[in-house]
């Protein structure tokens, strides 16, 4: 058997895609829940309200002027209210994971259903209880909760109120809402991890800053999460020393266009500011040397503590976990014909194909970032997300054939094998994106679905919110039952 014995097979969402209940049994606003639905070709927006009373719309990844707070307008659709509505679904949903044989499942927790403002001195009772329910469900089927501490949101009043991650008490908020949830559910979770694609953090909403674009406000903000995963590890361990703690980081496999060494210089840099970096301060415990020239280059001064150092070091995480859903190619050359994808897109590779929404599929790229990763850090690996977005039709007799998806999963996983058994990876486990449809993160869609369930819902928010099994949840049931033998 390549796949080791106890191997977590299951699937992954996020609280602000999925759950839905925006304002249920106490929740506060997040950051998530006022960008609305975009589409491929038309960014996500988000309305602000600028110091002089005046409002407007910008572009999701558009500064955010000084001064100007974000707000939900009554008469837009935003998709994270609802999304597929696991909160009051969490049963049925539960059970169909169950029947598809889950080990694990990978899901979320929306800080302000815990603290509604994310200063609030005591947690809110009702949110703590609804996890409970939820993992008590999952322990009942035998299937081990994997959750991310924070995937990509915040209470909407820290940003508001103190500008997010810029501000350093955001991570002695952060600190309670670990503690809060660590000692909460410390028997019925064993594994964390704290940053959803910490790679990826950068706009008002992921970091709750305005002028977001301003390198020195970033980086100071990057390093205050940075600062607040470590502290999250070092808790957790104290907590229980049980608890396995992860990195979480968007996994791109650059690579250089041309042999020309200057392409491989560019894809050196790029993989260094997009992913090494992140993985070098949570892995290693430390700003590394390239990094710390760089800040230098670019006159950025981080305004740090005494003991922050101290912190890095000894919050180190104990496994790597990651998204990979495409390569992208470098070029020192301009104008050439581009490639989108997972955030970042590249110059068009000829040797791939692509997905609706021009995602080059890589599958041999998924070894190569399963060796590199494990070459460097020496760690235990979990693929946390991998899919494929598509358009799932139901046919006249009301099924979904999905062989489009079982085909890219299927490829994938030939690869994830290879790596485990020709090159002796240490990989934990593998929970594809979105098992059960929600809403796209990039796009704010719901036609771009990557579920081995599908939901009725559309990209207005109109459906019955009605679950289907699609032909890819019998064959990734036949996955699991076989531990990645029966690939057919
Ligand atoms: C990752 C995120 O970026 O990719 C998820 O962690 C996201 O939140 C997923 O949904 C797929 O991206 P998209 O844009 O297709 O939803």
């Amino acid at each position: 058997m390549s796949f080791p014995e106890g191997f977590l097979w299951g699937g992954a969402t996020a609280a602000n895609q999925y759950e839905g209940g925006y304002l249920s049994g106490g929740k506060g606003l997040a950051t998530a829940d006022v960008i609305t639905a975009g589409s491929k070709d038309e960014a996500r927006k988000i309305s602000i309200e600028l110091e002089d009373g005046t409002r407007k719309s910008i572009n999701r990844f558009e500064d955010v002027p000084k001064g100007a707070k974000a707000y939900v307008d009554p008469d837009i659709y935003y998709p994270s209210h609802v999304a597929t509505d696991f909160y009051n679904h969490y049963k049925q949903d539960i059970k169909l994971m169950a029947e598809m044989g889950f080990k694990c499942f990978r899901m979320s927790i929306n800080w302000s259903r815990i603290y509604p403002n994310g200063d609030d001195k005591l947690p809110n009772e009702e949110g703590l209880k609804f996890y409970d329910n939820v993992f008590d469900e999952l322990l009942k089927y035998g299937i081990e909760p994997v959750v991310t501490i924070n995937h990509f949101d915040l209470p909407l009043n820290l940003a508001i109120k103190y500008e997010g991650w810029l501000n350093r008490e955001t991570i002695d908020f952060f600190e309670r809402f670990c503690d809060t949830i660590f000692t909460r559910y410390k028997d019925k979770v064993k594994y964390w991890m704290t940053f959803n694609e910490i790679n990826f953090l950068r706009d008002y909403t992921t970091l709750g800053i305005t002028e977001a674009s301003n390198l020195q406000r970033q980086q100071q903000a990057i390093y205050h999460v940075l600062l607040a995963s470590a502290k999250a590890v070092i808790l957790g361990h104290k907590i229980n020393p049980d608890f396995k703690i992860g990195l979480m980081v968007a996994n791109i496999l650059f690579y250089p266009e041309t042999c020309n060494p200057n392409d491989s210089i560019k894809t050196m840099e790029v993989d260094r500011m997009f992913k090494d970096f992140y993985l070098d301060v949570q892995a290693r415990g430390y700003y590394p040397s390239y990094k710390l020239k760089e800040l230098e280059r670019l006159n950025i001064n981080l305004v740090k503590e005494e003991g922050d150092e101290e912190l890095l070091r000894k919050g180190v995480v104990d496994y790597i976990a990651f998204s990979y859903y495409n390569s992208a190619v470098i070029s020192t050359k301009e104008s050439k014909e581009k490639s989108a994808g997972n955030q970042l897109g590249g110059v068009k590779n000829p040797y791939l194909e692509e997905s609706e929404w021009g995602w080059p599929i890589d599958p041999q790229g998924i070894r190569l970032v399963l060796n590199r990763l494990y070459d460097k850090y020496q760690k235990p690996l979990m693929i946390v997300e991998n899919g494929l977005g598509a358009i799932d039709t139901i046919d006249e007799n009301g099924e979904i054939n999905d062989d489009y998806r079982i085909d890219y999963l299927k490829k994938h996983i030939i690869e994830i094998k290879k790596a485990i058994e020709y090159d002796g990876v240490d990989l934990m486990g593998y929970t594809p994106w979105g098992c059960i449809d929600l809403v796209s993160a990039g796009t704010g869609e719901m036609k771009k679905r990557y579920g081995f369930v599908y939901v009725d819902m559309d990209d207005k928010g109109n459906g019955t919110l009605k679950r289907l099994k699609k032909k890819s949840f019998y064959w990734y049931k036949r996955v699991i039952e076989s531990n990645g033998e029966c690939l057919d």
